[in-house]
């Protein structure tokens, strides 16, 4: 029998739908376990291993680089652990936009370029800003605003591990500007919802291009625009003024759809920045 190409997608989305379901269901195993070694039985080898260089999953991609996620969603080993891992994977000024992690401390390592930091806790704190080198780590704790800057005008990797298996991310702009627009605007002090909208349109992809001095330094033009789809998507509670659109509130989770876009949404620049990144490195 001839296999047509609806029959093809068809058999690829049952296999991804299997994936997922017994993923989970080695998740909810995993989790059952009465104890540590029975949990180790559960795995394979190999499933203690995760391959950054080459991943299936966890990506979350933008204009100037892309970072990947190793946590309890795919990499079932980390459960009862209380670790996870996120490798960055900078372009020359890539900024990895400011956000949150509700659940971690996160200690991050500057591989091979300097790395500019900040961070700000709870109302009161003061700001801490760093220039990282590389060979060094800096520490951001549990829910601060904190974001990294590639400095240099090469590719840069930092290794970011946190101190629980669902450290969580929150990106400050994209999920901020998809409050409603008039609490946005009300809260910066009486915008219009329009201007609000406006502002938000540009919100960009992390990972993101830096500041204006590094892409000077650097001899780089910011891309306009650059990808937009991680910003939170739209429902009726807080609907864009007609005229603007934003992202569809996908009908399943809108967090994980904001923080991995699709492959088809990104173009095919980051996509060749993304190769030209991990080349050579298998
Ligand atoms: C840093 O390491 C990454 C990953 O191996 C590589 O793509 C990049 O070119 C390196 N950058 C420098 C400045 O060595």
């Amino acid at each position: 029998m001839r296999a047509t190409s609806a029959g093809l997608v068809t058999l690829a989305l049952i296999s991804a739908a299997y994936a997922q379901e017994s993923n989970a269901d080695l998740v909810a195993k995993l989790r059952a376990a009465p104890a540590h070694t029975d949990r180790i039985a559960l795995l394979t080898d190999n499933q203690f291993v995760f391959d950054f260089l080459n991943p299936k999953t966890g990506i979350t991609t933008g204009s100037a680089g892309h970072t990947v996620s190793a946590n309890s969603e795919n990499y079932p080993a980390v459960i009862g652990n209380g670790v996870s891992m996120t490798i960055g994977f900078l372009g020359p000024c890539g900024l990895n936009t400011p956000h949150t992690h509700p659940r971690a401390t996160e200690i991050n390592f500057a591989v091979n370029a300097t790395l500019r930091t900040g961070f700000l806790a709870e109302n009161g704190a003061r700001f801490v800003f760093n220039d990282v080198p590389a060979g060094s780590v800096t520490i951001f704790p549990q829910g601060v605003i904190h974001f990294e800057q590639n400095q240099g005008c090469e590719p840069a990797m930092f290794v970011a591990a946190f101190n629980h298996e669902d450290p969580g991310v929150d990106q400050i702009a994209q999920r901020y500007f998809g409050l409603p627009p008039d609490v946005v605007g009300a809260t910066l002090g009486g915008l219009g919802v329009e201007e609000v909208a406006g502002l938000e349109a540009k919100i960009p992809n992390n990972v993101a291009y830096g500041t204006d001095e590094c892409l000077k330094r650097c001899g780089l033009t910011r891309p306009d625009p650059q990808l937009t789809s991680q910003r939170q998507p739209r429902n009726d509670g807080n609907v864009l003024p007609a005229g603007f659109s934003g992202p569809l509130a996908p009908s399943s989770t809108p967090a994980k759809a904001a923080t991995t876009p699709p492959a088809s949404t990104a173009t095919t620049g980051s996509k060749a920045a993304i190769k030209g990144m991990r080349g050579g490195k298998r």
